[in-house]
This record gives structure tokens, sequence and C-alpha cells, in this order.
């Protein structure tokens, strides 16, 4: 039916509903323009916080890493200089001191890389290397805190593993925070197992199993943001673990995830570039 059709009522009622109906909408917008500029405001303030947190942080940081130097070297000091007798009566307060600075500095390199990470400004020095003895060398090292649990750590690795592009140091740091995490998981009598082979032409895959807990799916998003522990911060790590493990695998063009079934274990996988070009087999062995 055209407006001619129409009788000067029908026309009216007509255009009367549609501004109405124009009115609505245009209501609609202006709520939501308003609701939109609330939104970018409070946005505004999270970042200016999350920035002021991180700036604090990092002169705190850096400050305490000051102060704890001083702590261990005069502690270290005196450990040396101090008498037979003197270390009887003394000597495990001097020993509970050194361990106590030696975890707080680990604590506060781990806020630095997260900071650096948020920041854009963690580098890695990425370099040909054999993965085979990085993982040796992980498994002798991490194995004081399995055993204090009677977990055994085992490493099986083909002898044809491929080299890897990749921070030796780095790539232990990922190594201890896995084994760390499924050593505190896993129940007395355990298992741990490392696992690498080549997936595919030009990738290594490593994973680190355990026979613990498991993780429960809904947990399973959040275990590599910045800050997520399950429980309570004072029973435990600060959360940052599997974040800047998570930061150093994508930096060295990696991928971390992780398969989980309560009750049976958890893995974490992740994978590494396989150097383009591989040493010698005399390099390769040595
Ligand atoms: N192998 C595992 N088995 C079961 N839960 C795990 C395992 N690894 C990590 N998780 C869960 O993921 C959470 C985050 O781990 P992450 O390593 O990031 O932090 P954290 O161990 O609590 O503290 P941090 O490593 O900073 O000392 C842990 O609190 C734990 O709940
Ligand atoms: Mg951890």
């Amino acid at each position: 039916m055209s407006h001619d059709d129409l009788s000067r009522e029908e026309l009216v009622a007509r255009l009367e509903t549609e501004r109405r109906g124009t009115s609505e909408t245009d209501n609609l917008l202006r709520e939501l323009r308003a609701c939109q500029l609330k939104l970018e405001a409070q946005n505004r303030a999270l970042r200016e916080g999350q920035e002021a947190r991180d700036d604090a942080l990092s002169i705190v940081t850096h400050d305490l890493g000051n102060f704890l130097s001083s702590i261990a070297m005069a502690s270290d000091l005196l450990a040396r200089t101090i008498t037979a007798g003197e270390r009887q009566s003394g000597g495990e307060l001097l020993d509970a001191i050194g361990r106590a600075t030696h975890r707080m500095q680990t604590l506060l390199t781990t806020l630095g890389d997260a900071g650096l990470m948020v920041a854009g400004c963690f580098h890695v020095d990425r370099r040909p290397d054999q993965l085979q003895s990085l993982l040796a060398e992980a498994v002798a090292t991490l194995r004081p805190c399995s055993v204090v649990k009677r977990i055994r750590l085992s490493l099986r690795v083909p002898d044809d593993l491929p080299w890897v592009v990749c921070d030796r140091e780095r790539i232990h740091q990922v190594l201890a925070n896995l084994v760390r995490n499924a050593v505190q998981h896993t129940p007395e009598g355990g298992t741990i197992t490392l696992e690498a082979a080549r997936a595919g032409q030009d990738t290594v895959r490593v994973a680190v199993s355990d026979t613990g807990s498991g993780i429960p799916s809904e947990d399973l998003p959040h275990l590599f943001d910045r800050y997520w522990r399950k429980g309570p911060r004072a029973q435990g790590g600060a959360g940052l673990g599997l974040f800047i493990a998570h930061g150093i695998i994508t930096i060295h063009d990696g991928q971390l995830w992780v398969e989980s079934d309560v009750g049976r274990g958890t893995t974490f996988f992740f994978t590494l570039p396989v150097a383009e070009r591989q040493p010698p087999a005399a390099t390769a062995t040595s």
C-alpha cells in the first residue's frame, strides 16, 4: 500500500510510529555510546593502575635485589670467618638466613622476568644447541627436588634427536618450572618423565609428564595467566612459573600446552625449532 492509499489519520499514525521508533533507536544509541565511554574510562583507569603497579614493582624489585645481595654477601662472609665454636651455636641460623635470602632472590628474579615480559623487553640469546645434553643436565640438577618425595624422575630421548635453536639457560628455566610444579603436585612414590622427540621436519617436542593430582578442566584456560594459581597465595608460589615458561617458549617461536586428567596426572608439552644446520657428528656427541 502506498501513502496515497492511506487516510490522513492512518498516515499520521504511521508517521508517529516511525518517529517513536526512530527516537527509541536514538535513545538506545545514546545509551550505548554512554556505556562505551564508561567502559573506555574504566579500561584506562585499569591500564593506568596496572602500569603504576608494574612501575612500583620494578623499583621495589631492583632496590630489594641490592639489599638482598648485601645480606647474602655478609652472611656468606660471616659463615666463612666464624670459628668452629661459633658455628656450633650460630651455624643453623646462618644457614636459615642463607636459604631465605636465596628464596627471596629467586622470587625477585621471577618478578623481574615477568615484568620484562609484560613490557615486551624480555630477550633471549638463541643459538644451535644439543637438546639431549640440555635435558640430561636439567634432570641431574632437578633430581634432588624429586628425591625428597621419593619421586622417580626419568628421561627418555632418542639418540638421533636433532639440535634445536634455543637459549640454553632459559630452556633450563622452563624445565625447572615444569618439573618443580610436577614434584609439588605428585604424591610420594610417583613418577615424572621427561621425553623429547622430533615432531615433523622443523620441530622437536618435549613433554614433562607426572602421575600427580591432575588439573580440573575449568582451571586449564587460566594456567598461563600472570599470577594465576590454585588456592591461597600464602600456601605457595607467586603463580608466575607457567606465565614465564609460556613467554620463554613463545619467544622461541614454540608452543606450550597442557593435557591433564584429574586423578591420573598432567603432561606439559612444548616445541622448539630444529636448528637448520646440524653440527658435525663429532661435535654433536661431545
Ligand atoms: N603438574 C601440575 N599438576 C597439577 N597442577 C599444576 C601443575 N602445574 C601447575 N599446576 C597448577 O597451576 C598453577 C600455576 O602454576 P605456576 O607454576 O604458574 O605457579 P605456582 O607454581 O603456583 O607459583 P610459582 O611457579 O610462581 O612459584 C599452580 O598453582 C597449580 O595449581
Ligand atoms: Mg610453579
